[in-house]
């Protein structure tokens, strides 16, 4: 396996500062923030994301495992982590390596409406718009990325990887 960087540690945080300030300008209002991140992928961006927003925020964490994932539009979606808190009445913001099929996003914005937030928005730092299967309304995009198999900066191939600063292009040999 080769490993070739497509989007450096540079270029991805400073991308991330921008969403960070219009996230903040987004969200004028005093009320915390939710940012729900789902793991596992999700977690260094929500670290590097939070941190760019400059207003009050609550952090949580959802598990989520598909199966059928981006093979087919009817493939299941299973929560591993629920929430801790209420979101009943909240700005909810999911927060998502990255968004392929669509599958993951639709079922959990469904399931988070069904909780009575006052919003929810999605901000995803990768976007492969190419493998959508169901729509989903994506507020916040860091980059459109072409249908690579990427790993690095939370993404894994086999749970490997997801240190890597840069966001790398995994090639077999
Ligand atoms: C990735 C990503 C999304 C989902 C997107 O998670 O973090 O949750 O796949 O794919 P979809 O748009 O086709 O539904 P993954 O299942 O790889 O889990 P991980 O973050 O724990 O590696």
């Amino acid at each position: 396996m080769a490993l070739r960087p497509l989007l450096t540690d540079e270029t991805i945080q400073a991308r991330i500062l921008e969403m960070g300030t219009r996230i903040t300008a987004d969200y004028p209002t005093s009320n915390p923030l939710y940012l729900i991140c789902i793991l596992k992928g999700a977690c260094y961006f929500l670290a590097d994301l939070s941190r760019a927003i400059h207003r009050e925020v609550i952090l949580d964490f959802m598990g989520i495992s598909s199966y059928g994932k981006g093979k087919t539009s009817s493939g299941e979606v299973r929560i591993t982590k629920d929430l801790d808190i209420s979101i009943e009445g909240a700005d909810v913001l999911i927060v998502e390596d990255i968004i392929d099929s669509g599958v993951t996003l639709s079922y959990l914005t469904r399931l988070l409406q069904q909780r009575k937030p006052k919003s929810v928005r999605i901000a995803t730092l990768l976007d492969k718009p190419e493998r959508r299967l169901r729509p989903v309304d994506v507020a916040y995009v860091g980059f459109r990325i072409p249908d690579e198999f990427v790993v690095g900066y939370g993404l894994d191939y086999a749970e490997k990887y997801r240190n890597l600063r840069d966001l790398c292009i995994l090639d077999p040999d």
